[in-house]
């Protein structure tokens, strides 16, 4: 199992700089070779609007949103099978979760300046006793966490490069979302911004 958390916010679990700076730069590298197979798009909300966000997958699945409302698709927008999801990434779900099951999706998010990404629940996974695990590289981001229901007080922490979250047990189905990054904080992506990894297992 995973050393402890530094911090638990409602139940979310916050390993602050579990990934040094070598691993965060090979992240970084692994990802790109994901995004030449599967390049970032913005998808469309349900109501026809562009998401500020950019994103690709790893996986068996990846998350898409169109008119058609959220869902895991096989493929990525151009037709082609996501990149199998990286060895990295895959030794910081087992490490930290704990689990032998492999993730079936990794959500690559990138935020470009003034990017955010509204309140949300993940709920798209077929099996809630599976934690999500988010892994922040680059500029900080103000992450948001709500309640399971809809609406009530919320709290907000800025998560850092290099810092792993764990949204699991009681906390799997809480709302939360990234009301903006801090342009500038991170030296880790040449051309700035935030990647946020999400790993899911989706059957
Ligand atoms: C997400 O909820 O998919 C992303 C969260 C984040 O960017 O930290
Ligand atoms: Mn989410």
């Amino acid at each position: 199992m995973s050393t402890a958390p530094s911090l638990t916010l409602r139940g979310v679990d916050i390993y602050q700089q579990y990934l040094d700076r070598a691993a965060q730069q090979a992240l970084v590298e692994d990802l790109r070779g994901v995004q030449r197979v599967a390049p970032l798009f913005s998808p469309e909300t349900r109501f026809g609007r562009k998401m500020s966000v950019q994103m690709t997958s790893a996986g068996k699945y990846g998350w898409f949103s169109d008119r058609r409302g959220y869902r895991y698709e096989r493929r990525h927008p151009s037709g082609v099978d996501w990149p199998p999801i990286p060895d990295s990434v895959l030794a910081i779900w087992h490490k930290v979760t704990g689990l032998e099951r492999t993730p079936d999706c990794c959500l690559v998010n990138f935020y470009r300046e003034g990017a955010r990404m509204g309140l949300h629940q993940d709920r798209d996974e077929a099996d809630f006793g599976y934690p999500v695990l988010s892994v922040s590289l680059g500029d900080d981001g103000l992450f948001r966490i709500g309640h399971e229901a809809r609406g009530g007080s919320t709290e907000s922490i800025w998560l850092q490069s290099g810092d792993v979250a764990v949204m699991g047990g009681a906390a799997r189905l809480l709302h939360h979302g990234v009301d903006r990054i801090r342009p500038g904080s991170s030296t880790l992506l040449a051309q700035g911004g935030r990647i946020n990894l999400t790993c899911r297992v989706v059957d």
